[in-house]
Parts: C-alpha cells; sequence; structure tokens
C-alpha cells in the first residue's frame, strides 16, 4: 500500500487537532479509503444542488467525494477546527471550504456562497454525533432538516455498528445501511431521508 506525502501530512494535522480536542474529532485516525468511497457511491454523480460535507476534517471523505465524480463546485466541506479547515484549503484548491460550525449550516451558507440562498441536494456528515453535546447536536440535526429537500439524503456513519436506533435521528427514515469492515474501527454508514 502506498503512503503518499498528501495522507502522511493529513495523518499529521489529525492526531495533532485530536490530543486537543478529542471530544469534537471523535475518531482515533481519519476515515478509510473504503470508508469514504463507500460514503460517495451514495450520491449521484451530478446532484442538482450542492453537497455539503460536514465535519470534513482533513479530508479523506472530500478526496471520495471528488473521485466520485460530483462537480468541484457542488461540493461544500464545512469544518469547524480552524487548523483543519486551514489544511483541506491547502489540499483542495479548488473547493469553497467553509470553516464554521455545523449547528450554523444556513447561517454559514448564505454568509459564504455567492447566491447567499444556494439550494443543498445531500448531507454527508462524519461528525462524530454520539460524543458532541446534546444541544449541539439537536441544532445540526435542526439545520439538516430545515434544509434538505424531501429528495435529499442524509448520510452518516456510525462506530456502533450493532445499534440501529440514534434518538436524536427519529424524524429521519434510514433507506440504506452498508457495513465497512476496511476501517478503523469498523463503521456503519446509514443513508437518511427526513420523514415529512
Ligand atoms: C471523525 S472527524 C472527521 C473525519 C474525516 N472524515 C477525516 O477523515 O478526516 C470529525 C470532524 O468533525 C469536526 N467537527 C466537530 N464538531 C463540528 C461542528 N459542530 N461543525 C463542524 N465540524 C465539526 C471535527 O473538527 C472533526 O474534524
Amino acid at each position: 500500500m502506498a503512503i503518499s506525502i498528501k495522507s502522511i501530512s493529513s495523518l499529521a494535522v489529525f492526531s495533532g487537532e485530536l490530543l486537543s480536542n478529542a471530544g469534537s474529532v471523535g475518531a482515533a485516525v481519519p476515515s478509510s479509503r473504503a470508508l469514504a468511497r463507500r460514503i460517495a457511491s451514495f450520491l449521484p454523480r451530478d446532484p442538482t444542488g450542492l453537497v455539503i460535507e460536514l465535519g470534513a476534517g482533513t479530508g479523506a471523505v472530500t478526496e471520495a467525494l471528488i473521485e466520485h465524480g460530483l462537480p468541484l463546485e457542488k461540493i461544500v466541506p464545512v469544518e469547524l477546527n480552524a487548523n483543519m479547515a486551514r489544511h483541506l484549503r491547502k489540499r483542495f484548491p479548488g473547493l469553497n471550504v467553509l470553516g464554521g460550525d455545523a449547528s450554523k449550516l444556513g447561517r454559514l451558507l448564505a454568509q459564504h456562497l455567492p447566491d447567499g440562498r444556494p439550494a443543498v441536494s445531500h448531507i454527508v456528515s462524519s461528525l462524530p454525533l454520539r460524543s458532541l453535546p446534546v444541544t449541539v447536536v439537536a441544532r445540526i440535526i435542526r439545520e439538516v432538516k430545515r434544509l434538505l429537500p424531501p429528495d435529499g439524503t442524509f448520510i452518516q456513519y456510525t462506530y456502533h455498528i450493532g445499534c440501529r436506533r440514534y434518538r436524536p435521528l427519529d424524524d429521519f427514515q434510514r433507506h440504506a445501511t452498508s457495513l465497512v469492515w476496511m476501517n478503523l474501527p469498523p463503521a456503519r454508514v446509514d443513508v437518511f431521508r427526513v420523514r415529512r
């Protein structure tokens, strides 16, 4: 397996931030290529609106979204940690990386994207929902529900692979699920739609 300078630099940034922000980083290592590709596989290649990536970290999933063939102008990574957001901008100069809090997603999009009120098609999340404060999770979920169109999907992975119910997502209906063993730890990708 070839290890590139890019992945060494991502790992260094990730590990550095993990030491000071364990709760919000929520994973020991970046997402594996297998996990990132599985997430991307659930998305259409030419969505009508934006694909928002919450908690983009050092860009493993972002890279898979690009390789999947999504147009660059439709991928919008959102990352709270300033060092990781800086790393993402360096790694993906063609993307509009938003540094900020997913719990204020609507405001972030309105402030930073050109036409102010862009349409969102899908939201992909690497956020460690189970280790974030419940009030923050509630705000994030509220934003996701508010911004997703009826046919839009919310894709989230979890390391709690045996546990199918997660109460904050009770307003969502799971319509696909997939286990990824090649990740540390193994993960389950869930694809949700908002119940209307
Ligand atoms: C599991 S890590 C990201 C994994 C990512 N797929 C990777 O491989 O680098 C979760 C990320 O969510 C970010 N995060 C946590 N809370 C956030 C929030 N409220 N808004 C945006 N990003 C947040 C963390 O800073 C961290 O980079």
